[in-house]
């Protein structure tokens, strides 16, 4: 595995792998690297010659009282997973590569309307950081295709949008969500729990499991539904952030339209914000259909 911080050395490099005919996977992460990632980086080996993952702990997407400074960088760790899955090249770069001129300088990409809702709202700008990176990151790298984790499904969502919109050459695969044998959603996040707070966080991922199932039985009250679910986890020792039903193509409400629903949570546990959803796909057939997706 080559790993490179200059952004003109790993271009070289890639430019002459591409010259090849090489198919070029990408995948973007912050690093602190766990069974979620490690699936991203198998899928990327599926889908291309060569692998590259990223590892940029990127300011910009952090709200100034978020957690940059205690964001954990294992970097030593991370390298070894990475070898051993086989992948080509590693790109650390710097916070001065990425912005030479300062965060506040650099040119900023924005996807309206879908990056203002749910996390958008509750963290102001932060969906702009992550399509600004992401999409420096692809200029940089220009893969072929881009890999990302459905637990973060509002940011695949929106990454869909900005190369949906922009006419990106880049095709954008999603991966399922990877869970520890309780359900919690693995998250690099999640080593910020204490053993009080680990047993405990299960309850999000139960509480959309639920939800799924009182929709799939017929019930269509969503704002009840959502109540119902925000009020558990608030009683359970959760502060909630949002549970909403959604439409899981436009992240906006269910209509008459809508194919497959999507339910997303966000919680915090002490200092700990967690995230997740479910997905139900809606059978045309009948009414409300029953195929559930992670
Ligand atoms: O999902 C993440 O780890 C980050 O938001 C990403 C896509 C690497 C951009 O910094």
């Amino acid at each position: 595995m080559r790993t490179y911080a200059n952004i003109q050395q790993l271009q070289n490099a890639l430019r002459e792998r591409r010259s090849q005919g090489q198919r070029i996977a990408f995948v973007p992460t912050m690093g602190n690297l766990h069974n979620g990632h490690i699936d991203l980086v198998r899928r990327a080996r599926q889908l291309a010659d060569v692998v590259v993952v990223s590892i940029f702990v990127n300011p910009l997407q952090f709200g100034p009282r978020e957690d940059l400074d205690s964001y954990p960088r294992t970097l030593a760790a991370d390298k070894e997973k990475l070898f051993a899955e086989g992948v080509q090249f590693l790109f650390t770069p710097e916070v001065s590569d990425i912005y030479p001129e300062g965060m506040h300088l650099h040119t900023q990409v924005q996807v309206p309307d879908l990056s203002e809702t749910l996390c958008g709202s509750s963290r102001p700008g932060h969906f702009n950081g992550v399509t600004t990176v992401v999409n420096k990151l692809f200029n940089i790298v220009q893969p072929d295709v881009a890999v990302f984790g459905e637990k973060d499904f509002q940011q695949l969502s929106i990454i869909r949008k900005m190369v949906r919109d922009l006419c990106m050459p880049v095709e954008v695969e999603g991966v399922a969500t990877v869970r520890d044998a309780d359900g919690l959603a693995k998250s690099s996040r999640n080593g910020y729990l204490n053993d009080q707070e680990r047993r405990l966080a299960p309850l999000i991922h139960e509480t959309l499991l639920s939800c799924r199932e009182a929709i799939a039985c017929g019930f269509d009250n969503f704002l009840q539904l959502e109540s119902h679910a925000r009020m558990q986890l608030l009683q359970a020792g959760f502060e909630p952030d949002y549970f909403a039903i959604r439409d899981a193509r436009t992240l906006r409400a269910v209509t008459e339209e809508t194919e497959e629903i999507a339910i997303l949570a966000a919680a915090r546990l002490g200092r700990t914000r967690l995230i997740d959803n479910v997905r139900l796909s809606l059978n045309p057939v009948s009414d409300w259909g029953m195929l559930a997706s992670p």
